[in-house]
């Protein structure tokens, strides 16, 4: 008779937020959420401090009964299981290994919770020792281990129980630069490895844009845009979500010409810049333009599309170099560039700037104040 084998990852499922809401006594936290998350699949929620993102885990990990809406994995509402009934493995915000108990014992948790045997316990530490590559630490306590280390474990700790679904608040917040670069990598590999249907919390839009299939931009307990990381950055549907990802230029600006799915905006400087893919927008109307610093470049000659500007320092940030330029009404704007080994970066004087060739700026209305 052959042993009964272990089924392995199973397929991956969907999870849906349906409807979400949740109240604290008086105070809306989550505002109506609905969000599809696809098998297999990464979502970054991505927003600023208190906007609802711990919350909304909370309540599909079951800690927390939302207020109104259904949480659905596969086609199964699961709003009456109570959290060990999900089948969901959480790495919690600021939430540290039981100190007291050794790695292992950790790790065995919520097997044991479970009534698995001891034997099915020993192998599958084992098993997630070796995953996340800490094979050797099973009898150290948390405290004797790195930041790192710790998350490792705690990362072992929630796919113990092979979840099908994978909820992280902030894994690596405490992380330095390094080893975050590092477990974002390890996460992927596991979550893909397990076909893992995953939603990450974090307020770091690198690590959001890097990390995640597709991100979901936060705001008051509400989703202000849900998309891949390049369309979320390239066309942020509104000035908060072009404010929260990535760094951009503000401008403020008049319509000139609008048509054709384009705007002819006079800026305040008297530039005239061309916007493409500008719709809904009619001649008079006051607009706010966002330009990224990398769409932004200094040339030498005056033109009838470029600002007259100041620049008065330049930083090198990686490869490339950052220019700190102001315009005739005393508006600031970065400009970045692709730095040449040996360049030099102390140059200042007086440039024109205008939009490189495949910019792309961005319009919003803007009321007239
Ligand atoms: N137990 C609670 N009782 C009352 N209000 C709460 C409670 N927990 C959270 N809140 C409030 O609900 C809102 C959302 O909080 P939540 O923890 O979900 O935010 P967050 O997006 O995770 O923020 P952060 O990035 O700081 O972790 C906040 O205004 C917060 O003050
Ligand atoms: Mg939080």
């Amino acid at each position: 008779m052959p042993a009964i084998a272990d089924p392995g990852p199973i397929a991956a499922q969907p999870l849906t937020l349906d409807g979400i809401t949740h109240s604290y006594g008086a105070g809306l936290a989550v505002d109506n959420v609905t969000l599809e998350v696809k098998g297999g699949e990464l979502v970054a929620l991505l927003g600023p401090s208190g906007c609802g993102k711990t919350t909304l885990l909370r309540i599909v990990a079951g800690f927390i009964e939302q207020t109104n809406g259904k949480v659905i994995i596969g086609d199964r509402p699961i709003d009456d299981k109570p959290p060990n009934r999900r089948d969901i493995g959480i790495v919690f915000q600021n939430y540290a290994l039981f100190p007291h108990m050794t790695v292992a014992d950790n790790i065995a948790y919520g097997l044991a919770a479970r009534g698995e045997s001891r034997a099915l316990q020993r192998d599958r530490v084992a098993e997630m020792l070796d995953l996340v590559q800490m094979s050797g630490f099973g009898d150290r306590k948390p405290k004797q281990l790195s930041g790192g280390q710790q998350q490792r474990v705690a990362l072992a700790r929630a796919l113990a129980v092979r979840p099908r679904i994978l909820l992280l608040d902030e894994p690596f917040a405490a992380l330095d630069k390094n080893l975050r670069l590092d477990m974002q990598i390890e996460i992927k590999r596991l979550q893909r490895q397990f076909a893992l249907t995953a939603i990450m919390v974090t307020h770091d839009q690198d690590e959001a844009m890097s990390i995640a299939d597709r991100i979901a931009v936060m705001n008051r307990g509400r989703i202000e845009q849900l998309g891949s990381p390049v369309a979320v950055y390239d066309a942020p549907e509104t000035l908060f979500v072009n404010n929260f990802i990535g760094s951009s230029n503000l401008l403020d600006g008049m319509v000139e010409a609008a048509g054709n799915g384009e705007c002819q905006v006079r800026l305040a400087s008297g530039a005239v810049w061309v916007v493409a893919g500008a719709r809904g927008f009619a001649a008079g109307q006051p607009v706010t333009v966002s330009v990224r610093p990398e769409q932004l470049e200094l040339n030498d000659a005056a033109a009838a599309d470029r600002i007259p500007v100041a620049l008065k320092l330049s930083l090198p940030i990686g490869g490339d170099l950052i220019h700190d330029v102001t315009g005739p009404g005393g508006e600031t704007l970065k400009v970045t560039a692709p730095r040449r080994p040996g360049t030099a970066f102390g140059q200042t004087g007086r440039f024109h700037c205008g939009l490189s060739r495949h910019a792309r700026p961005a319009l919003f209305a803007r009321s007239q104040s």
